[in-house]
């Protein structure tokens, strides 16, 4: 379970220049939800979610992931539930250009030590399920920006995460592959329990979530 408290996040761009990203944000989800976070381009989505991601801390506020004050985690232990228990695909994607498709997959697996076949082929299948088998030895710098957009997610979901959060997951494809993307999180949401957030600007993708989560300047209406 994720249950955020009254978080608090600024930026500061020099001096004068404060930027409130979240001023007391409270959010619980629950295992096996499904939510949808929707709101205004630098309205605090991605703050939000790389906080959940544990790849940010906030200023003030608590995040406590299964019960366990997140604050109080060691670097290695949060280290270790990013690589085993959270997939994220990052807005900007985040993969490693100069690596193929099938690499880039496979990396959580082995951070985690999983190096042999049947790791190959988790990621193999997993690039299957986003339609991607004819790209599996492509570089990544050298796919289009769909395609990219779809080996992340692959890698988001590939370690069978608990928790899966996707910040704009669908922003790149058409109509006919978000609806794929969408069906392919549903079924894991209803497969394994996972709790998913998605990040989205598509209405259509929103709807498909189990609950609706708006945000506008920092606060969650
Ligand atoms: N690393 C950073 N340094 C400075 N300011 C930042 C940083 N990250 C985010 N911000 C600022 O915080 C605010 C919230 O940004 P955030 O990326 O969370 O918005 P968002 O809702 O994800 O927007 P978008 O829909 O455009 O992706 C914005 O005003 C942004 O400029
Ligand atoms: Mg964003």
């Amino acid at each position: 379970m994720i249950q955020i408290e009254n978080i608090c996040k600024s930026f500061s761009n020099g001096k004068e220049n404060v930027i409130q990203a979240l001023s007391d944000v409270s959010l619980t989800v629950n295992d096996g939800e499904m939510i949808s976070v929707t709101g205004p381009s630098g309205s605090g989505k991605s703050t939000l979610l790389h906080i959940i991601a544990m790849l940010d801390t906030q200023d003030s506020g608590k995040y406590f992931y299964n019960g366990i004050d997140v604050s109080a985690m060691s670097e290695s232990k949060k280290a270790q539930i990013r690589n085993r228990e959270i997939g994220i695909v990052l807005q900007d994607y985040g993969l490693i250009g100069e690596m193929n498709a099938l690499k880039n997959v496979a990396l959580p697996l082995t951070i985690a030590g999983e190096t042999g076949k049947a790791a190959t082929q988790r990621a193999k299948e997993t690039l299957c399920a986003v339609g991607l088998s004819d790209k599996l030895k492509q570089k990544a710098n050298l796919l289009s920006g769909g395609q990219r957009q779809r080996v992340a997610i692959a890698r988001a979901i590939v370690m069978n995460a608990k928790v899966i959060l996707a910040d704009e997951p669908t922003g790149a494809v058409d109509s006919k592959t978000t609806n794929d993307i969408m069906d392919l999180f549903s079924s894991i949401n209803l497969k394994t329990g996972a709790s998913i957030i998605i990040v989205t600007h598509d209405l259509a993708a929103a709807e498909r979530c189990g609950r609706k989560v708006k945000i506008e300047d920092g606060t969650i209406s």
